[in-house]
């Protein structure tokens, strides 16, 4: 349809069609659904009725090919103008061939095979009949409390930016033309991922100039990726409820950013403006909502309800529903809805795609880049002729690709038992222990097969419901029991390789103080056994680093890498014994920085080359130095470049990831590894929000985590 169909379109539809491209209901509502089942309570809740549905806009959740195709085609016969259904779902880390969370895809620093993993993910998803996901969510956070931090790629900007980028890419490249693609929903809107003592949902406070510098660019990334679509989040932000916070949706969103695309709530969030206190009823929920340019309202009907009484009485214009309305007839018709109401919903092709080797490869893939290597003394990679004992509660479960992976089934996985089954030659298996807890005859057998081995691999994690969405934990320890296993396999007096699978940065003192070897796997998706036994062989040479800081306690939270300098730095020379800033218990230091991660390999870095020590703004100045692989074991180093700017109007970070690379690098092969800093890369908010350097000196690092790193100055000029 042409823009001006579309508007034609808009005239011929009554208030109430109109109302109803801006309901998202669940799948079950829709007749054409195969479990729509009893429904008339959740109507009845709602207060409303059949003709409500066939009004509605978009589905929230429906997927697969002969599931889309039918629901689209009941309601196309029912909607009087025929107006497609848009379906939406939560296609996170894979569809069905699932990937390793997004916090373990941030550890890979592997922008390209990020990318594949959504592309992968958008065209099972496309042949199975789903338009939108809701993904990238892109919240920066910096505290493992909050179960949602494995949804996100970290706590640094700069990184989460990359990688929204690359996940909008892959999920939904060039809507126009290219084939199975999806169009990506960025997510939560704004600073979802700094709630108040990591607990979910809670309140967020933050000055604008921590926003602006921290917490919004990576959904802005997205957007100039050319995201289509953007989610409100749940929490407040300053005081408003982010979903009726008209400067921060129409003032950043649409007005200063441009973004003309469709605004949904978050499940029930436009309704949540009530218990927030902010709005008496749902009426008014209503008017904050829209008015604040709240598009789609997900799962709840105080739109439905209201909007059309809202107009009447004259507190809403019709042109602020018609706005929105528009932008959902443009998507669908961007979608090639019109013509094609079923889009890429195929059955064939779901046979042909999901789950196919190709895409188990790249799941596999990813995995292994993903997994962080924290600890190994001489332990790692494991010999294949020697007898393994495989203890732990993840050692034989499927309860490994973690939260959102609700398209990918028990069958499909690949456990650690049977990943290293097919690579080692005497594997023997005992659980131990269950995640929380044990009992004698359990820990016994597993002593008993550990003690007829050469090394042990103790598999041991979280449930995957400890984190995602509600999964927050004030203790980010592993439980007792799992620990205790660990111990007593360590006074069998083995080599002991911990493997862990969690959603969060945990506590990891106890296990790197009874371990000699320590594998972050995460969770690592429906190749995770094959991944993790890649890494153990030592078939794939661990390459991830850290995306966020493993925290020496819970009591340094949040603890990140770019954070201030204090006016009584620990680290200072003239510092006095006590009147700096630190805790008097514990370092002030994570267990593991940001960017930290090991490899089989060793890597030497040469010392900084600067290609001057001062710049104009519009100079480029070129930052050198030699990587070499001093081992005899080929592997990839991720080099990363860090700057500080000494003396600003604002304080700044006492360092900033400004860039990255991935080397690969043969036994005894050097490579020299170039960045160019450029004057738009200094640039910070400054008081009055704007965003521009300042001339003066810098520091610039480079090295193979934030801590570990050579340094060289220069001076802007
Ligand atoms: C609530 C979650 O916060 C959001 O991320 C998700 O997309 C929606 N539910 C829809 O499932």
């Amino acid at each position: 349809m042409t823009e001006a169909q579309l508007k034609d379109l808009l005239t011929q539809m009554t208030t109430e069609e109109k109302v109803g491209q801006l309901l998202q209901l669940a799948t079950p509502f829709f007749k054409g659904a195969s479990d729509r089942g009893e429904i008339t309570g959740p109507m009845e809740n709602m207060n409303i009725n059949e003709e409500d549905i066939k009004h509605t806009g978009s589905v929230l959740g429906a997927s697969g090919a002969r599931e889309t195709i039918n629901i689209q085609k009941t309601h196309l016969e029912e909607n009087r103008l025929g107006i497609p259904l848009l379906f939406m779902s939560d296609i996170i880390h894979g569809f069905k061939t699932i990937f390793p969370v997004p916090l373990a895809i941030g550890c890979s620093w592997d922008i390209e095979l990020a990318e594949k993993s959504a592309a992968v993910a958008a065209k099972e998803a496309a042949a199975s009949g789903v338009h939108v996901t809701f993904a990238p969510m892109v919240d920066l956070s910096r505290d493992p409390r909050w179960g949602r931090v494995m949804e996100s790629t970290g706590e640094d900007p700069h990184l989460n930016s990359q990688f929204a980028r690359a996940f909008v890419r892959g999920f939904q490249g060039d809507l126009d033309n290219d084939a199975h693609k999806v169009a990506s929903c960025v997510k939560h809107f704004a600073a979802y991922g700094a709630p108040e003592g990591g607990r979910d949902y809670n309140t967020v406070d933050m000055s604008e100039w921590m926003l602006r510098e921290n917490y919004l660019p990576a959904y802005k990334a997205a957007l100039e990726e050319g995201c289509e679509m953007v989610m409100t989040a749940f929490n407040i932000l300053n005081g408003i409820p982010a979903t009726g916070n008209e400067s921060l949706m129409r003032g950043i969103l649409r007005e200063e950013w441009g973004f003309d695309g469709v605004l949904i709530s978050d499940w029930g969030a436009v309704k949540e403006l009530i218990p927030h206190g902010v709005a008496e009823d749902q009426k008014q929920a209503a008017e904050l909502a829209l008015k604040a340019g709240v598009d789609i309202e997900m799962m709840t009907s105080c739109y439905t309800n209201h909007v059309q009484e809202l107009i009447e009485e004259g507190s809403l214009e019709e042109s602020t529903l018609d706005e929105g309305v528009l932008r959902i007839l443009q998507l669908k018709n961007k979608l090639g809805l019109f013509d094609n109401p079923h889009r890429f919903a195929s059955e064939e092709d779901e046979k042909k795609y999901i789950l196919s080797p190709e895409h188990r490869r790249a799941s596999r893939e990813l995995a292994a880049k993903s997994i962080v290597l924290l600890k190994n003394e001489d332990v790692l990679p494991l010999n294949a002729e020697k007898k393994v004992a495989l203890v732990g509660p993840f050692a034989s479960n499927t309860d490994i690709l973690g939260p959102w992976s609700w398209g990918g089934s028990a069958e499909d996985t690949v456990t650690v038992e049977t990943g290293l089954n097919q690579q080692l030659k005497d594997l023997a298996v005992a659980k131990g222990t269950d995640l929380r807890d044990g009992n004698e005859e359990d820990l016994k057998a597993a002593l008993q097969t550990a003690e007829q081995a050469d090394v042990v691999v103790v598999a041991l994690g979280e449930h995957s419901d400890w984190s995602g969405e509600a999964g927050c934990l004030a203790d980010i320890r592993l439980p007792e029991v799992q620990l205790d296993l660990l111990k007593k396999m360590k006074q069998l007096g083995k080599p002991v390789v911990a493997v862990l699978f969690n959603g969060r940065p945990l506590d990891l003192r106890e296990v790197t103080e009874h371990a000699d070897a320590v594998v972050e796997a995460w969770y690592p998706g429906t190749e995770g056994g094959n991944a993790v036994a890649d890494i153990l062989l030592g078939k794939v040479n661990p390459s991830a680093k850290l995306s966020m800081s493993m925290p020496y306690s819970v009591g340094q939270v949040p603890v990140y890498y770019n954070s201030y300098s204090t006016g009584r730095p620990k680290d200072a020379p003239d510092a006095q014994e006590r009147y700096v800033s630190q805790y008097l218990d514990i370092p002030n230091e994570p267990l593991f920085p940001f960017g930290y991660g090991l490899s089989y390999s060793q890597f030497e870095y040469g010392e900084l080359q600067l290609s001057a020590d001062r710049m104009t703004k519009e100079d480029t100045l070129t930052v050198t130095v030699d990587v070499t692989n001093v081992s005899d074991i080929p592997g990839e180093e991720v080099v990363q470049l860090y700057v500080r700017d000494n003396v600003g109007q604002v304080v700044r970070p006492t360092k900033e990831l400004k860039d990255f690379r991935k080397v690969a690098l043969q036994p005894g092969h050097t490579e020299t590894v170039t960045f160019q800093i450029t004057e738009p890369q200094l640039r910070y908010y400054h008081a009055n929000m704007e965003h521009t350097s300042d001339p003066g000196e810098f520091t610039v690092f480079v090295g193979t985590n934030s801590q570990d790193v050579k340094a060289k100055r220069f001076r802007l000029e």
